[in-house]
C-alpha cells in the first residue's frame, strides 16, 4: 500500500491524514468544503509543530508529512490508483451511502473501502457498493496521531485478505489493531456511550453538577476525563448520533439518547466543536473553562 485517499477533513480525517503522511504514505484528503480542508491543514501543521517542539519528529520530518498530504474538493478525479479510501465524513447513514456508492463507481476494483464510522453497520454500507468483500470499518480514536487504538470491523461479507491487509496496514503507522464484529456500536462505542448518556441522565436529574460528575469520574475511576467533558470533545452530535443507531439497532430502551443531550444539539451546543457544551470554550470565558475541566 502506498497510495491513500481520506474523506472528510474535520476532527478525525485531518488526524487520519496526517498520521499516514507522517509513515509516508501519498495522501489524498478530501472535502466538499474548501473551508475544512484549509482548517484540516492548519490543524495538522499546528499538531506537527507540537510535536517538533517535544521533539518527537524533525524539521524534515514534517515538512515531508505536509508534502504528502494534497487536498481536492471532490471525490470525482482524486480517488484513481489508490490502494485504499478511509471514509471520515459526517455520520450519516445516507451521506455514507451516496459516498460508498460514487468511489465503487470511481475506484479501481483493488482499491480497499473503509470507513471510520462510530457505530453505523460496515455491512449496510458496503451493501451500496459491488464490492462488499472489499470494504471494512477502520475506527480510528481521537486525537489520531496519539490514540493507539484502531478497532477493525469486519463487516459480514470482508474477506479475511482484507482483514489481514489493514491489520498489517495499521501496525506499519504504529496503532494497534483490535479485530471485532459488525453490531451497532461495535466495541468502543457500545460500551463508552451508555456511560456518557447515565452522565447526562445523572445530571438532568439533578444529582450532581457537570464538575462533580466529572471529578468523581477522574478521581474515583482513574479515568483521564470525566464523561461530560469526553462527550464535548467527541461532539454532542455525534453522541447522539451514535446512540440512536444503536437504539435503532437493537430495540433496547437502555439506549435511548437523554432528553438533555437531544435539547442541547437541537440548541447548537456541540461541545468544542461550537464553543460550548457542557463546559464552555469561548476565548472569553477561557480562564473559566479551564478551571471548570481540571478540578
Ligand atoms: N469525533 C470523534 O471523536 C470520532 C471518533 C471516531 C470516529 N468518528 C467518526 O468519524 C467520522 C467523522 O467524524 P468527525 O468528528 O471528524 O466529523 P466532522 O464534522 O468534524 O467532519 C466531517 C467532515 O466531513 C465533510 N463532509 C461532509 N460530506 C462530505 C462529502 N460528501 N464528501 C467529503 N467530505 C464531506 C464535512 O465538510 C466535514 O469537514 C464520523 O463517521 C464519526 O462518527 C468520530
Amino acid at each position: 500500500m502506498k497510495n491513500i485517499a481520506v474523506i472528510g477533513a474535520g476532527t478525525m480525517g485531518n488526524g487520519i491524514a496526517h498520521t499516514f503522511a507522517q509513515f509516508n504514505y501519498n495522501v489524498h484528503l478530501i472535502d466538499i468544503s474548501e473551508a475544512a480542508l484549509q482548517k484540516g491543514v492548519t490543524t495538522i501543521t499546528k499538531n506537527l509543530d507540537r510535536m517538533l517542539a517535544k521533539e518527537k519528529i524533525s524539521e524534515a520530518d514534517k515538512t515531508t508529512t505536509l508534502n504528502n498530504i494534497t487536498t481536492f474538493t471532490a471525490i470525482k478525479d482524486s480517488v484513481k490508483n489508490m490502494d485504499l479510501v478511509v471514509e471520515a465524513a459526517t455520520e450519516n447513514v445516507a451521506l455514507k451511502s451516496k459516498i460508498f456508492k460514487e468511489l465503487d463507481a470511481i475506484c479501481d476494483a483493488k482499491t480497499i473501502l473503509a470507513t471510520n464510522t462510530s457505530s453505523i453497520s460496515i455491512t449496510q454500507i458496503a451493501a451500496v457498493t459491488k464490492r462488499p468483500e472489499k470494504v471494512i470499518g477502520m475506527h480510528f480514536m481521537n486525537p489520531v496521531p496519539i490514540m493507539k487504538l484502531v478497532e477493525i470491523i469486519r463487516g459480514y461479507n470482508t474477506t479475511d485478505e482484507v482483514m489481514s491487509e489493514i491489520v498489517a496496514l495499521s501496525k506499519k503507522i504504529s496503532k494497534i489493531p483490535v479485530e471485532v464484529n459488525d453490531y451497532p456500536g461495535f466495541v468502543a462505542n457500545r460500551i463508552l456511550m451508555p456511560m456518557i448518556n447515565e452522565s447526562i441522565e445523572t445530571l438532568y436529574n439533578g444529582v450532581a453538577g457537570v464538575t462533580e460528575i466529572d471529578t468523581v469520574m477522574k478521581l474515583g475511576m482513574a479515568h483521564p476525563m470525566g464523561p461530560l467533558q469526553l462527550a464535548d470533545f467527541i461532539g454532542l452530535d455525534v453522541c447522539l448520533s451514535i446512540l440512536n443507531v444503536m437504539y435503532d439497532g437493537f430495540k433496547n430502551p437502555k439506549y435511548a439518547p437523554c432528553p438533555l443531550l437531544v435539547n442541547m444539539v437541537n440548541a447548537g451546543k456541540l461541545g468544542v466543536k461550537s464553543g460550548e457544551g457542557f463546559y464552555d470554550y469561548t476565548v472569553s470565558r477561557k480562564a473559566e473553562t479551564v478551571a471548570k475541566m481540571f478540578v
